[in-house]
């Protein structure tokens, strides 16, 4: 039997794909949008609006690098307004003096902050941006200075695994309240460069014991939430908490999407804001539809245990991995296809032991893929 549906409770607002850094890892689809796509300020507030009617409690303001939106104050205070609590994430690099203690005035609840790696080294590489690990230790101290509470988010791939000890020293001194180890999502940008970002079996075991270690000797002092690798588990994570189910995203020209990687499922399409209220994208949209509750599951979801934990994992895994966005998660030890886990973590071990001169990775770059029409 089918759930009835509620309203959502969260929200992911990508005002814009604009960024300083060029991670490889990015969630953000491949065909990056440029700034003339992107919403005006009025659109973003009368979206807000709708999303506090609809029920939403928390929105996620996000990007690429959010604070490249000069109204971002306005945003922030029409979200504050409405009384939905608000969440800034950013790269930390290049917000210009005054406007972290603005966002703080304007209502801002809180800060999230990435770190590409512990050591300076690390975060300049992955960000391929000279200097920007200076600059994000400059916005940790200006947001904690500001009072904004403060979680910083380390995404953990081979080329920063073994910093993970040093990632929670970083996060204490700068005074977080949480730290985030997440390890990357292969979607976006990040499956593009799967086989480099992928780490190695022992670092990932490595990983898991170290964050239990410091959860237990830091209880009461920082948080750690720990995000472990889909390829090296045995079932999948609950996708968005399942899909459509109490959150949603929205893109920097107004789609609203169940999940980031949504748009590589090619049989389904996505309407914009504006044509259509967000009510009623929510409630009748078929893309939303295609994949809520459990009704649309195949076997050995729709007689398994766990279908309304995990919800079946996550469909862009699927058609990513499987060719079928309905097909269980491969990530699940259940799936007819587990085994091609191992495979691809085995053929990334290959590929990335080729050395190479150049950089190993395709850096996140509008232009790199062109945007449709
Ligand atoms: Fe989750 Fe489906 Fe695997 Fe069961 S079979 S654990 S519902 S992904
Ligand atoms: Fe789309 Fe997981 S990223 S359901």
């Amino acid at each position: 039997m089918s759930e009835p549906l509620l309203p959502p409770i969260g929200m992911l607002a990508e005002l814009t794909h604009r960024c300083p850094l060029q991670c490889p890892y990015c969630s953000n689809p491949l065909e990056l949008l440029k700034a003339n796509r992107e919403l005006d300020t009025q659109t973003w507030l009368d979206l807000f609006s709708q999303a506090a009617d609809l029920g939403v409690l928390q929105v996620h303001l996000s990007g690429g690098e959010p604070t490249l939106r000069r109204d971002l104050e306005q945003l922030i205070a029409g979200l504050s307004a409405r009384g939905v609590y608000t969440n800034l994430i950013t790269a930390g690099v290049g917000i210009a003096e005054g406007r972290i203690e603005a966002f703080a005035e304007a209502g801002l609840d809180h800060l999230q902050l990435s770190f590409q790696g512990a050591r300076p080294a690390t975060t300049d590489r992955i960000g391929n941006h000279k200097g920007g690990h200076e600059k994000k230790l400059e916005t940790a101290r200006r947001a904690c200075a500001a009072g904004l509470p403060l979680t910083i988010n380390a995404p953990i791939h081979r080329h920063n695994i073994e910093e993970v000890p040093e990632f929670i020293d970083l996060a204490l001194s700068l005074g977080a309240e949480r730290l985030e180890i997440a390890n990357v999502q292969y979607a976006g940008w990040a499956l593009t460069n799967r086989d480099q970002l992928m780490p190695e079996r022992a670092a990932v075991d490595r990983q898991a014991e170290i964050v239990a270690a410091a959860r237990e000797r830091l209880t009461g002092i920082m948080n750690i939430d720990f995000v472990p690798p889909d390829y090296f588990a045995i079932y999948p994570k609950p996708c968005m908490g399942g899909w459509a189910r109490d959150a949603f995203m929205v893109t920097p020209d107004g789609t609203v999407l169940p999940c980031h990687a949504a748009q590589t499922i090619p049989s389904l399409s996505f309407e914009r804001f504006g044509p259509r209220s967000l009510a009623e994208i929510w409630t009748d949209s078929p893309a939303f539809n295609a994949f809520r509750g459990t009704d649309w599951m195949q076997q050995p979801c729709r007689s398994c245990e766990r279908r309304e934990i995990d919800w079946g994992g996550c469909r862009c895994q699927a058609m990513a991995i499987a060719g079928d966005a309905a097909a269980t998660d491969p990530a699940c030890a259940k799936s007819p296809i587990h085994a091609r886990m191992a495979m691809l973590i085995d053929e990334a071990q290959r590929a990335a032991a080729v050395p190479s001169k150049d950089e190993p990775f395709v850096y996140r770059r509008i232009g790199v893929v062109t945007e449709p029409a």
